[in-house]
């Protein structure tokens, strides 16, 4: 595909995936609106629609809840979905808007980014009419993660399930749940190849995306599970601190959330607003709280595991993404610049691969234990600009273009020769086409 081909198809794909005012990823597998795959979608529809993208950010935030969290999934009546409304019943939770239909957990909070950047599509008087229209929900958002994730004040806030991460069966989740979290009766599961199978042929999923490419069934019963027993604690997040099993300092939103306030510091000096008490302290305290995260020996951040106080010592491309978070100290970009070069670990033709080359868990085409994904190749490439490291963010864009003209859109690929695998059509990564093809030429409307 040439330059044209690539704005064609990208807008083919956005328009073929809206739903009016919103977005869904893919018209078989995710038939809702997700919260980071609409931020990542409205970054792109910006370069030719800012209005529509502005829509897509006003939808989502329909979702929120009362006491500020907005949720990973805005269900719409679609049906076929593996994991609906029924799974999550969020109605159990005084804090659901009693006319949407959610899921009772987050994702990385990218709206900031998002409103960010199509505010940069805007005249001065409109951006700041639109700063001014984002900014109350922004902050209820900001200071929940702040107030009821992070009860210890740590600066780092606390995740309780790996689809909140956004990088679902990615391994240093999977090492933590299969190690602690795992019920007595998904590990008899674990042992019965009959039951498995039994239950992997009642997926919804793999009807429409082969078995291999998606997680295991064990690991989708596992998810089930966690989201059972937060619904049972009605999503309460005293509660869920307390007695709940996957407790995670995670890479990704912990970065995410860290770069996000310190845009909305922005957003809010702009308007001349003052930032909520828990998010004002996190905006002073910066990134030097990842250095929690940080592993001496291994030269790489990991996930902290609050239940055992321990990093959970597995690499995954999330070790890499604090370099999203835009305020590490040189030394530790080298650091991580060594094992993105490694060519044991990520030097793969086709960036970023989500599992390295050496680990036990990588396969190609399977979800998080291998493909590349445009969403987070997105991220590292923000983090390479924002870090000085413009050779690696160069290479990293035009390897992520080349894999969408060699293939077109879809939801995610192989590291190696860069074949497409998952869902066809995929909303986000046609919407990030379209943002890195604009560093080089602009997107007419
Ligand atoms: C899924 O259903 O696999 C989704 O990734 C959850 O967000």
């Amino acid at each position: 595909m040439d330059d044209d081909a690539l704005i064609a198809e990208a807008k083919r794909v956005l328009k073929l995936n809206d739903l009016g005012g919103w977005t869904r990823p893919t018209a078989t597998l995710y038939p809702h609106q997700w919260l980071w795959d609409s931020c990542f979608t409205a970054i792109g529809l910006r370069q030719y629609d800012v209005r529509r993208a502005q829509q897509e950010i006003r939808t989502l935030l329909e979702g929120q809840w009362k006491n500020g969290m907005v949720p990973f999934i805005r269900f719409s009546d679609a049906t076929t979905y593996h994991a609906g409304p029924e799974l999550w019943r969020s109605d159990v939770s005084p804090d659901c808007p009693p006319d949407v239909r959610t899921t009772g957990v987050s994702q990385p909070p990218m709206i900031t980014e998002a409103v960010v950047q199509i505010g940069a599509k805007l005249a001065p008087a409109k951006r700041l009419a639109w700063y001014r229209e984002m900014y109350p929900a922004l902050a209820r958002y900001h200071e929940w993660w702040y107030r009821d994730r992070d009860l210890e004040r740590s600066g780092l806030v606390t995740v309780v399930h790996s689809w909140e991460t956004g990088l679902d069966n990615n391994p240093a989740w999977m090492e933590i749940l299969h190690r602690h979290a795992l019920s007595p009766k998904l590990r008899t599961l674990d042992k019965s190849k009959t039951l498995i199978k039994l239950l992997e042929m009642r997926r919804r999923d793999t009807s429409v995306v082969p078995a291999k490419q998606r997680m295991s069934t064990l690991d989708l019963m596992a998810f089930y599970d966690q989201v059972r027993s937060l619904r049972r604690m009605r999503y309460d997040d005293a509660r869920i601190m307390r007695r709940h099993k996957l407790l995670i300092k995670d890479l990704v939103i912990n970065s995410v959330l860290i770069h996000a306030t310190h845009l909305l510091g922005g957003i809010a000096d702009e308007i001349g607003e003052k930032l909520p008490p828990h998010t004002a302290q996190a905006r002073t305290r910066g990134a030097d709280v990842l250095e929690r995260l940080w592993h001496e020996e291994d030269g790489v951040y990991y996930n902290l595991d609050t239940r055992t106080g321990q990093l959970v010592r597995v690499l995954c491309h999330a070790s890499i993404i604090p370099l999203y978070a835009g305020t590490l100290p040189e030394a530790r970009v080298q650091a991580l610049l060594r094992h993105v070069h490694d060519p044991e670990e990520f030097a793969t033709p086709y960036p970023m691969a989500s599992a390295p080359l050496n680990s036990s868990y990588f396969n190609p085409q399977r979800y998080w234990q291998g493909p590349s994904w445009m969403m987070t190749n997105w991220l590292l490439w923000q983090g390479y600009l924002r870090n000085g490291c413009d050779e690696e963010a160069e290479t990293l864009r035009r390897a992520s273009l080349r894999m969408i003209r060699d293939n077109g859109m879809h939801e995610y690929y192989s590291p190696i020769d860069g074949k497409p695998a998952g869902a066809p059509d995929f909303a986000f990564s046609a919407a990030l086409a379209l943002d890195m093809l604009a560093a080089e030429r602009r997107i007419a409307s």
